[in-house]
């Protein structure tokens, strides 16, 4: 009996040259595993297209529940954006695919797993560091970064000549990524200067292209997870989706950005991600209302940091899973809606509500019903200054 190799499958041109060629190197038994957290296409042909070109069995799941619950829930409580800007869609689908990788080689006795991840990118990073994370005696094989062929034309001609079933006709030069956000690639792109081409965006419009009359979205969330929209109540992975048509429909969530890969490489990414942009604007205003001072500016800091070990590929870290902890710790406070107002390619938050609110009219207030003690305000300020006086 052959040894066997779990390989993270898509069903496109790269990973249908991996199985053949995993076959004829390695003289393994190809199991194929294909994760779907965006858009699901139909299982049934995926399956037997991997059987086609050689596979021995094909895992197709849908793994948006647990995406959602598992990658998307703890990335969103921690506010995590690369760089700032970027929501770490694709880096919280690597760990996923990692996961599942390990599990389905015990499960099937492989000693091998496999996927079709570059040497130039930050993906071989994190399926290659979450595999080893979780089971360093699995045997990693990449064949994109060992293979002979230097461009899409010669594997084209590799599939034709095994009669790999390929279809290279209509293929989008766009990359869709996930719920959590798409990531937009093609050549032209590669020219920092040159605007994305409208035909690029799957979710998002063009801003000319936008309803005209503004439209107001009530987020609700119980203890950290969003709920319900404008009172309709939906689960996570349905809310999500309705957020990025809905947002996407006024021209909301499009992110044009140079990124510092974790290989050194800068590259240009656009990506859209409307439903991460209202709820994570959202999430992090209800925390504006339940918590601190001091825990609200500690807590910038560690987004930075979780956003950073996101990114370069160590979910499952000790460091990154403390500070989950840390930060789920709190989020029963955050309890509350975020009222957001899309219009015209842009979004506002224009009102916000929380069950355990430290906003207390009373003392913010300018008007006759200041509770404030305005007389304990001159202590307070003496004392403050004291250790600065005369420091210069
Ligand atoms: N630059 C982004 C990241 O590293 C997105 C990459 C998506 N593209 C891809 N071919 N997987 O997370």
């Amino acid at each position: 009996m052959k040894d066997k190799v779990v390989l993270a499958y898509s069903g496109g041109l790269d990973t249908s040259c991996c199985i053949q060629w995993i076959k004829e190197k390695y003289d393994l038994e190809v199991i194929c595993f294909s994760a779907f957290i965006g858009e699901v296409p139909d299982k049934e042909k995926l399956k037997k297209k991997a059987l086609k070109s050689g596979a021995s069995k094909a895992y197709i799941m849908d793994l948006k529940a647990e995406f959602a619950r598992e990658y998307i829930v703890p990335s969103l409580w921690a506010h995590a954006r690369y760089e700032g800007k970027y929501f770490l869609a694709t880096s919280i689908g690597r760990p996923l695919i990692a996961k599942w990788l390990v599990d389905i080689a015990h499960k099937e006795g492989a000693k091998y797993v496999a996927h079709g991840c570059t040497g130039k990118g930050n993906d071989q990073v994190r399926i290659e560091v979450g595999v080893r994370t979780l089971d360093p005696k699995l045997t990693i094989i990449a064949p994109l970064k060992e293979w002979e062929f230097t461009c899409r034309e010669e594997e084209i001609d590799y599939a034709n000549a095994r009669k790999i079933p390929i279809d290279v006709t209509k293929k989008s030069p766009y990359s869709i990524d996930n719920i959590w956000g798409i990531a937009i690639e093609a050549g032209i792109l590669e020219d920092p200067l040159r605007e994305a081409p409208e035909d690029a965006y799957v979710f998002t419009r063009a801003v000319k292209d936008t309803p005209a009359k503004p439209k107001y979205l009530d987020i609700q969330f119980v203890k950290g997870v969003p709920v319900a929209v404008n009172g309709k109540r939906m689960k996570l992975v349905a809310l999500i989706e309705y957020l990025n048509a809905i947002v996407g429909t006024y021209g909301v969530g499009r992110i044009d950005i140079i990124e510092n890969r974790l290989v050194g490489i800068k590259s240009r990414e656009v990506y859209e991600a409307p439903a991460a942009t209202v709820l994570v604007a959202a999430h992090e205003e209800i925390e504006s209302m339940v918590f601190d001072r001091d825990y609200l500016h500690y807590k910038r800091l560690l987004s930075e940091k979780y956003a950073e070990l996101v990114y370069y590929g160590l979910w499952f870290s000790d460091l990154k899973e403390g500070l989950d902890a840390f930060i789920a710790r709190h989020q029963e406070k955050v309890t509350g809606m975020a009222r957001i107002k899309l219009e015209k390619g842009s979004m506002h938050i224009v009102g916000r509500s929380a069950k355990k609110a430290l906003y207390k009219e009373t003392l913010a207030t300018y008007s006759a019903d200041d509770t404030f003690d305005r007389t304990a305000a001159n202590g307070f300020v003496k004392l403050w200054g004291l250790p600065y006086e005369g420091t210069k």
